[in-house]
């Protein structure tokens, strides 16, 4: 064969290949209003960067006529490319090949991105949008889908993982997402879940449609199980690229420094105003966070689950930070499951990654009552501590206003290794609030003597000042010097070099 037919050969299977299922599978995505797996990919990386990996891969199944159909990629798009000039990894199910289900061979070109990420210390992002197990491959499709979750373990904690559903994730196909790092859902457009409605309703009779069962807004608002939720598959892409704006590539490495004209200086005179003199009056945390941080953009994490903790990242001085704030605005800021979950999966995700703590504390206790005991906050709530305490990334705590009794301890405390602890003149730290302390220690008494003894007790212990006299808190600052003082304390810290006991790995509980 002559050089150009060789080369004319070969431009022709490779147009072939990008048409995945077919340009009338194509035509169907796009009608549905999705787009394809190229297309994603082209939309998430840096223009132009995308080079693609096992193209020409064909599964080698023949059960059920499948050695007539062989599709060129095989249901999925795989490669590395750039976002922001950074090296990433990036696969995505391709819906128009077999309903982008995963075979064997499949699998092992998914592995190879995932081996080549670990290898050379970049991030993977994943693209969801599959039927799951490709039905004709039985056993070795689970065994794919097995190799795949093994990778996803190896990976954690050493490059970061990320997952967008952006069409079906059924059964045990979830499980590769719930093992990375971030999951990013689109409304309407996305479903997770283990057992179809189909399934819910033969074995517990509950009719539930697939939006309500495993939808976007479920997962980001009920389960907890995916951290963002996007309008649109565009907002979603974009976001990815927001987030690993904040991220390191690797375990080894600092998350990237952007260049800031705030001025690290800056005082915030309307930050005076923010907490209410009446410890039972609500306020938003946002309003302290927001103004302290570079350009006053904080990127929230799960904005809509156990909104009574507040997760998220943000710059200071340019650094990356992970920010974990107790929410009076919601709940009075309790910690409860859902929040004890949430708040310990972020810190540890940031000391995995080298991202400072920066802790904003107002909590006036864990949520009593039969429904979290029973469900385990005793268990749950631990998490947080332990999360905090093994962290050796900077931890910096600032206390607003409440920091009640175990609360207070776990919410990065300075006895559980918090750097810098500081606290406004408004803060009470105490075992628990005046109006609960005089119920207890003047149970039998007359109104006019507990009154006498809350003032007392609020003269007493609502205050920092005990705390601070026992060296507890380091230092009182006013809410107009906060973001000075939050800098001046991650930059007395930023050469931190602190290790826990050599372990294999601890036993957090879970
Ligand atoms: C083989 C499959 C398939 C599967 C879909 N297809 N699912 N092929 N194995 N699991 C094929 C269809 O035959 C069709 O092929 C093409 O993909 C597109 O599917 P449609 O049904 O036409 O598309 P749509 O109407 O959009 O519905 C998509 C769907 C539905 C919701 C994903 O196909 C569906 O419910 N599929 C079954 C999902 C499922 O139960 N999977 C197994 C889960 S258990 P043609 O040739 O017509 O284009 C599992 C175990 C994993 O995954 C365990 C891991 C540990």
């Amino acid at each position: 064969m002559e050089k150009e037919q060789q080369y004319n050969r070969f431009q022709e299977l490779d147009k072939t290949a990008e048409l995945g299922g077919g340009a009338d599978k194509l035509q169907k995505i796009h009608d549905a209003g999705r787009m394809s797996a190229r297309e994603r990919i082209a939309m998430l990386l840096d223009k132009g960067t995308f080079v693609e990996l096992d193209k020409f891969v064909t599964h080698r199944c023949s059960n059920f006529g499948m050695e007539k159909t062989k599709i060129a990629g095989d249901g999925i798009v795989s490669g590395y490319g750039k976002v922001d000039g950074r090296q990433v990894f990036v696969y995505a199910y391709d819906f128009t090949a077999y309903g982008g289900t995963l075979s064997k061979t499949n699998a092992a070109k998914i592995v190879k991105v995932q081996t080549l990420a670990l290898k050379n210390g970049a991030p993977v992002i994943a693209l969801n949008d599959s039927g799951g197990a490709r039905i004709q491959e039985g056993v070795d499709s689970l065994a794919g889908y097995a190799s795949i979750f093994y990778q996803n373990t190896m990976a954690s904690g050493v490059i970061p993982q990320l997952s967008a559903i952006l069409g079906p994730c059924a059964g045990g196909a979830c499980y590769s997402p719930a093992l990375t790092d971030f999951i990013f859902m689109v409304k309407e457009k996305s479903h997770m879940f283990v057992t179809g409605p189909d399934v819910v309703k033969t074995v517990t009779h509950e009719e539930v449609d697939k939006e309500e069962l495993g939808g976007a807004y479920t997962h980001n608002s009920k389960s907890g199980v995916a951290h963002f939720l996007g309008n649109t598959e565009e907002e979603t892409l974009m976001s990815i690229r927001e987030l690993l704006s904040f991220l390191p590539s690797n375990n080894m490495e600092d998350a990237p420094i952007k260049p800031v004209n705030d001025d690290i200086n800056r005082e915030v005179d309307t930050l005076d105003e923010v907490v209410p003199s009446d410890p039972n009056i609500p306020y938003d945390i946002k309003d302290i966070i927001e103004p302290v941080v570079d350009d006053q953009y904080f990127f929230e994490v799960m904005p809509h689950f156990a909104k009574n903790i507040v997760v998220g990242f943000a710059r200071m001085a340019g650094q990356s930070v992970g920010i974990v704030a107790n929410q009076p605005a919601y709940l009075a800021g309790v910690l409860d499951i859902d929040a004890s979950d949430k708040a310990a999966r972020f810190i540890r995700f940031c000391d995995c990654f080298n991202i400072p703590l920066v802790t904003f504390e107002d909590v006036p206790g864990f949520l009593p009552g039969c429904g979290q005991e029973h469900a385990g906050i005793i268990r749950h709530g631990a998490k947080i501590v332990y999360a905090y305490a093994e962290a050796t990334v900077p931890k910096v705590t600032l206390i607003t206003r409440k920091a009640y009794g175990g609360a207070y301890i776990v919410m990065s405390s300075k006895e559980t290794g918090g750097d810098i602890n500081l606290a406004y003149p408004t803060a009470e730290i105490a075992v628990m609030g005046a109006e609960g302390a005089v119920n207890i220690l003047y149970r039998k008494a007359d109104e006019a003597a507990k009154k006498q003894a809350m003032e007392e007790y609020k003269e007493k212990f609502s205050n920092p000042y005990r705390a601070a006299e026992a060296g507890y808190i380091d230092e009182i600052i006013l809410p107009r010097q906060t973001r000075r003082k939050l800098i001046q304390a991650l930059d007395m810290a930023k050469n931190k070099s602190h290790s826990n006991p050599p372990k294999k790995h601890g036993n957090m509980p879970l």
